[in-house]
């Protein structure tokens, strides 16, 4: 994927997931990630990787930050996503996060939001959910399972 110079317009996400970033409990992978998410309603959350010795019980920035504005907010719906890590090229959401983005994307599912992965030389890799995540498992996939139960 392209990357490009991080929009100067989302410098505060930047600095917020960054911040967030240095939290980081990654002694294992010894690779800190921050991540933050602007919501429809304007606020503004962050969280960080949190990472265990038994590995699958790791949480990535993406999944905190957003588990963070659930507890505070209750519904929510994430207009734009900026995730920092110190990678060239930066990383992109792993998968399990991008069904839990999916869960929460405004107009979802169906609609897409933007996605900035970058890194701290502030290179981004600006794409959106849906190119990130075409064919997603939506309620829609549940219902449909469900009625045929
Ligand atoms: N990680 C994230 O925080 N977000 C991602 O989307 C990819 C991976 C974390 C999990 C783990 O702590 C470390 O990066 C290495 O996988």
């Amino acid at each position: 994927m392209k990357t490009s110079r991080l929009p100067a317009r989302l410098k505060p996400l930047y600095a917020l997931a960054k911040k967030a970033r240095k939290n980081s409990h990654s002694p294992y992978s010894g690779c800190k990630v921050g991540a933050a998410i602007l919501l429809t309603n304007g606020k503004v959350f962050s969280g960080c990787n949190v990472e265990n010795s038994s590995y699958g019980a790791t949480v990535c920035a993406e999944r905190g930050a957003i588990q963070t504005a659930v507890a505070a907010e209750g519904k929510i719906k994430i207009a734009q996503i900026v995730v920092v890590t110190d990678s060239s090229p930066p990383w992109l959401p792993c998968a399990l996060c991008r069904q839990v983005i999916s869960e929460f994307a405004a107009k979802s599912p169906g609609g897409d939001i933007p996605v900035h992965c970058t890194n701290l030389e502030g290179d981004a890799i600006s794409t959106t959910f849906l190119a990130l995540y075409p064919g997603l498992f939506s309620p829609e996939e549940l219902r449909a399972g469900q009625s045929r139960a």
